[in-house]
Order: C-alpha cells, then sequence, then structure tokens
C-alpha cells in the first residue's frame, strides 16, 4: 500500500511547528502503525534528514506511551492504542494526517511526542493507601464484593495514554482522573484514604489546566481500554461527599 503522510513536524516546544508531506511506500496492511513510521524514518535517515520522533514503548497496547492523532481521531479508527492499529484499517485512504495530542496541559516536545508529566502529578497527589504493616495476611482475608472487583478491575485498565483528553474539546482529563480515583476507591485497602484521595487528585487536575466535564462521551468513545462514564458519575459522588465533610470541619473548627 502506498500513502502520502502530512506529518507534524516540530523542532522544540517553543517551535511554531507546521505540517510535512512524506511519501509512505510498499507499506504492508499487516505493519502497525508505528512500523509504518518506522519505514519512513529509515528513509529520511538514509537521505540524511531528522527522523520523525513519537512516543512508543511495549507496542502491545500495554505501557500507554504511544499517542498519535491519525486523520483527527485520538489513536485513529479503531478503538485501540496507536500500536496496535494496523494498516489494513486505513487501506481506502490515500492522504493520512499524523499530529500530537492537542492540549495545554500536555505541550510538545518534539514533532509528536508530548509532556504527560501532569499526569503522573495527578496520580503523585492520589498519595498511598494505608497497610498495616508486620506478617503477611492471609490469603482472602479481606472480601472484596464481586462487582466492586470487577469495576476496579475495569478502572486499573487505564493505561494512562491521554487519548481521552486530546478528543475531548474542552481538553478535560475527568475520565483518566476518575478511572485512577475508582480504581482504589472501589476497594477495601481503598477506603481510609478515599475522600482525601478524590480531593487532592481532582484538585491538582484543575491545577494542571485540564478543561471541565460536559458530558460530551468523545473520551470514552476513544479510550483503547474502554473504560466508562459511570467513573466520572462514581467520582463527582465521592467529590461532592468530600467537599461537605471538608465544609463542615472547617465550620467545627
Ligand atoms: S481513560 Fe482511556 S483514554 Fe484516558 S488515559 Fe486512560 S486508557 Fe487512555
Ligand atoms: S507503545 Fe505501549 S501502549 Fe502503545
Amino acid at each position: 500500500m502506498d500513502f502520502t503522510l502530512k506529518v507534524w513536524r516540530q523542532k522544540g516546544p517553543r517551535d511554531k511547528g507546521g505540517f510535512v508531506s512524506y511519501p509512505a511506500r510498499n507499506i504492508s496492511p499487516d505493519m502497525s502503525f508505528l512500523e509504518m513510521i518506522d519505514v519512513v524514518n529509515e528513509g529520511l535517515i538514509e537521505k540524511g534528514e531528522e527522523p520523525i520522533a513519537f512516543d512508543h514503548d511495549c507496542r502491545e497496547g500495554i505501557c500507554g506511551m504511544c499517542g498519535l492523532v491519525i486523520n483527527g481521531v485520538a489513536h485513529g479508527p479503531e478503538q485501540t492504542t496507536t500500536c496496535q492499529l494496523h494498516m489494513r484499517s486505513l487501506k481506502f485512504m490515500d492522504t493520512i494526517t499524523v499530529e500530537p495530542w492537542r492540549s495545554s496541559a500536555f505541550p510538545v516536545i518534539k514533532d509528536l511526542v508530548v509532556d504527560r508529566g501532569s499526569f503522573d502529578r495527578i496520580i503523585q497527589a492520589g498519595g498511598f493507601v494505608s497497610v498495616s504493616t508486620g506478617g503477611v495476611p492471609d490469603a482472602n482475608a479481606i472480601a472484596v464484593p464481586k462487582d466492586n472487583a470487577d469495576m476496579s478491575m475495569d478502572a486499573a485498565a487505564c493505561i494512562g495514554c491521554g487519548a481521552c483528553v486530546a478528543a475531548c474539546p474542552n481538553g478535560s482529563a475527568m475520565l483518566f482522573t476518575a478511572a485512577k480515583i475508582g480504581h482504589l476507591n472501589l476497594l477495601p485497602q481503598g477506603q481510609p484514604e478515599r475522600l482525601d484521595r478524590t480531593l487532592n487528585m481532582v484538585d491538582q487536575m484543575d491545577e494542571e489546566g485540564f478543561g471541565n466535564c460536559t458530558n460530551i462521551g468523545e473520551c470514552s468513545a476513544v479510550c483503547p481500554k474502554e473504560i466508562s462514564l459511570d467513573f466520572i458519575a462514581r467520582m463527582n459522588r465521592d467529590l461532592i461527599k468530600a467537599s461537605f465533610i471538608k465544609a463542615g470541619a472547617k465550620k467545627s473548627e
């Protein structure tokens, strides 16, 4: 297969950047999207040109490092990660535009690579869970209701790729933050810090400059792990509860 790529090139955070066209020739339908960029980059290196910078690591859909806006859609036409997207899914396209995530909270470092440190700081704001030290507890000593265990596992599937932010017209990180909060808030081990965790992570999310959620749902539609909008509702319930308790505590001081 042959394509024309229109790739966002940007030398650094202060560079204005712009699209540059490259031919992608003899591409196998079974190549992943990243393998296709590898082929284009080999050609650029042979010609002595600067290869296209992009993020990747596992290439198995589990690390969350990859992420490109392909023809205007975060991770492209399939609901999967960019590394798991195969060129056969783009067989009817002649021209493919490739851009980095667009969000003020994800500044471009170079070409298609963005700084997602804001996500790390949100997770860091969540702190840790209280665990009694000492002897190893018996397996299954803490009973977890099956529904909660399942939902917690669903939330834990979030790989922190940032597609939800890139897809949201408000640049909101609510789906990511809600997944990270929901993962621990559903488990007995996550209860002691439940409300503090929710307040601190949401505060950090706001501080990082992400927008607010207006229930558009684009985030969940592109999420490669199909994180449900229900987690945002759960987070909002915990946030309201935490805010009331905090306000009550301040009043009684
Ligand atoms: S919620 Fe989905 S789209 Fe957002 S960071 Fe997690 S895995 Fe990626
Ligand atoms: S490179 Fe790890 S999820 Fe794509």
